[in-house]
């Protein structure tokens, strides 16, 4: 590892890889994975050259949302392991270099949590109650929710307890979202921060960190549409309320009492980047994802757009930008880009919003491993989603018995959801669950796919053309050249259909430059060291399409 992951602002150029501990690796045998198999894949994770790792929740949790419906804060989840499993893989994580984030979950809490137990218990109006948020509802005999919200899974955003009272939940119904006036709520969250901080933790992804305020009076959407298209319209009052920036700015305080500095990532869904900027500022969140650059078609207008106005945005307020393609909550990319890219529609992120188009894989792998390079060339950091290194597509063919996602059930089955990108991984091309459990264990919690043994770990293993070779080169490469992770980028003039830029670094002898061919033919390379491609050159030495190259020069 260089030195520059052990200085303390490590976050403004880090390659951050995401773990969904479910799907990760399972050492147990119950097919779900767990702390026991991360740790075992720590070499694995070493070798990619990974600057740290975010977990996905690893708390006890009645698992209604797949662990995002939190029941205690400060402990692990049994399928998963133990507080002192977690203590041992912080100290070996950071002994391979690689930091530490874990995902904290504020919006909501599971229905199991103590908290909304005993708001439950206790009668309407009651100081319990007042922790989340408890509403009388509307109609001649309250029978109608309290106003027309809807929850992001499909559904109205309300539950009606039995004494007559509703509560919000801006997701399933098993996680309340909870009362962020609430003087107490807050203490609460500031404990779980300093709880793990105190473990070693070097960060936290915040989830839906622009819902968490929302306008009290809890006035009607009436047909209000979120992102909102300019500053001129009214809030939205249950997304990116101004009052948000309070919360942060008071967790950047407690995050700054540690040495080193932990950091913040958000996961800040707002659509403009000067809204998201604002989550940025210097006494706010460090960083947050890009999903503008996550749902960009692989189109050169609108990617360069999305990367130029990235850039401007977080120059604004000083902070690195981030670039993604992938996460648990949407399409993997190999999917994405496999089919047909203009006119895919805004926002277009999950399986349900283009699995009825044409699909050429093959086309979708070269497209993703020519966006991973140009990804990790951009100036900031990036993030990996476990299995992108293995150039996994979406598992599309999940019958609808085996799945498990709350936006299959609460939109009638209608959408599949997410379940698609969380499959299990596969780790050896032979064995029962391609090596995601122990042999002779339980099935992988969801169904891997028949055709992956050629994609698992152990078949790209030292195999050249492999895009987990690929991954290892780019990752290395970003590590021994200083251009590469925080900086600048300047755009070159290349031939026409293709990204070109370079990264300056000073005065040194050669220059970094990056190169993307969005056309049909291939373009003539400029003299110079190809230093990593995306896919082959042709015969003659040129950048066919949908191929991307670094090159000194
Ligand atoms: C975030 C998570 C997603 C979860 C939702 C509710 O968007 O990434 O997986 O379902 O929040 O917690």
């Amino acid at each position: 590892m260089d030195g520059r992951n052990a200085r303390d602002d490590w976050w403004r150029h880090a390659v951050v890889y995401q773990i969904y501990p479910r799907s990760f690796a399972d050492a147990s045998g119950d097919g779900i994975g767990d702390i026991a198999g991360i740790r075992s894949k720590l070499p694995h994770l070493a070798a990619l050259g990974v600057d740290a790792i975010w977990i996905s929740p690893w708390y006890p949790s009645p698992m209604a949302d797949a662990g995002y419906d939190v029941s205690d804060y400060r402990d692990i989840e049994p399928l998963f392991g133990t507080l002192a499993e977690a203590d041992a893989l912080i100290a070996e994580a950071h002994e391979a270099g690689i930091k530490i984030i874990i995902d904290i979950v504020p919006n909501h809490t599971s229905d199991q949590h103590a908290l909304f137990q005993a708001a439950l218990a206790a009668a309407p109006g009651s100081p319990e109650r007042e922790l989340y948020v408890f509403r009388e509802g509307r109609g001649t005999d309250n029978e109608l929710p309290p106003n027309d919200w809807q929850s992001n899974f499909g559904g109205p955003a309300w539950t009606r307890v039995p004494d007559g009272q509703w509560y919000l939940h801006l997701f399933a119904p098993a996680q309340p979202d909870v009362n962020w006036r609430h003087p107490e709520v807050r203490a609460e969250f500031e404990q779980t921060l300093r709880f793990w901080f105190d473990r070693g933790i070097d960060g936290f992804r915040i989830d839906v960190a622009h819902g968490l305020e929302k306008d009290w009076e809890l006035p009607d959407l009436d047909g209000l549409v979120f992102p909102l298209a300019d500053d001129a319209e009214a809030d939205h009052p249950h997304w990116d309320q101004p009052a948000v920036h309070e919360i942060f700015r008071e967790w950047r305080r407690i995050a700054d009492e540690y040495s080193p500095a932990r950091a913040f990532c958000g996961e800040i869904w707002v659509g403009r980047p000067h809204r998201l900027a604002a989550y940025l500022r210097p006494d706010e969140l460090h960083t947050a994802f890009n999903f503008d650059f996550l749902m960009a078609p692989w189109l050169l207008g609108e990617l360069r757009s999305v990367i130029d106005a990235t850039i401007a945005s977080h120059a604004a307020v000083g902070a690195p930008p981030t670039w993604v393609l992938g996460n648990h909550d949407v399409c993997r990319p190999v999917s994405r880009y496999a089919r047909e890219q203009a006119g895919l529609k805004p926002m277009a992120r999950h399986l349900d919003d283009f699995a009825e188009l044409p699909a050429d894989f093959d086309l979708g792998r070269l497209r993703t491993r020519s966006a991973a390079l140009l990804m990790l060339a951009l100036p900031g950091g990036a993030y990996v989603y476990q299995g992108e290194e293995l150039g996994l597509p979406e598992a599309e063919g999940i019958p609808a018995e085996a799945l498990q996602d709350p936006i299959w059930f609460q939109s009638g089955g209608t959408e599949k959801g997410r379940d698609g990108c969380r499959v299990p991984l596969p780790w050896n091309a032979s064995g029962d669950s391609l090596g995601f459990s122990p042999e002779g264990s339980a099935a992988p919690w969801l169904p891997q796919p028949s055709d992956w043994t050629a994609l698992a770990a152990d078949a790209q293993d030292g195999v050249p053309d492999s895009t987990l070779e690929l991954y290892r080169a780019a990752l290395k490469l970003r590590h021994q050249l200083d251009e590469l992770g925080d900086g600048t980028l300047r755009w070159l003039d290349g031939p026409a259909d293709t990204l070109v830029f370079t990264r300056p670094a000073g005065a040194g002898e050669h220059r970094f430059e990056c190169w993307t061919n969005f056309g049909v033919a291939s373009v003539t390379l400029p003299q110079g060291r190809v230093l990593l491609a995306s896919g082959d050159l042709d015969a003659d030495g040129n950048l066919p399409s949908d191929t991307t190259v670094w090159m000194s020069r």
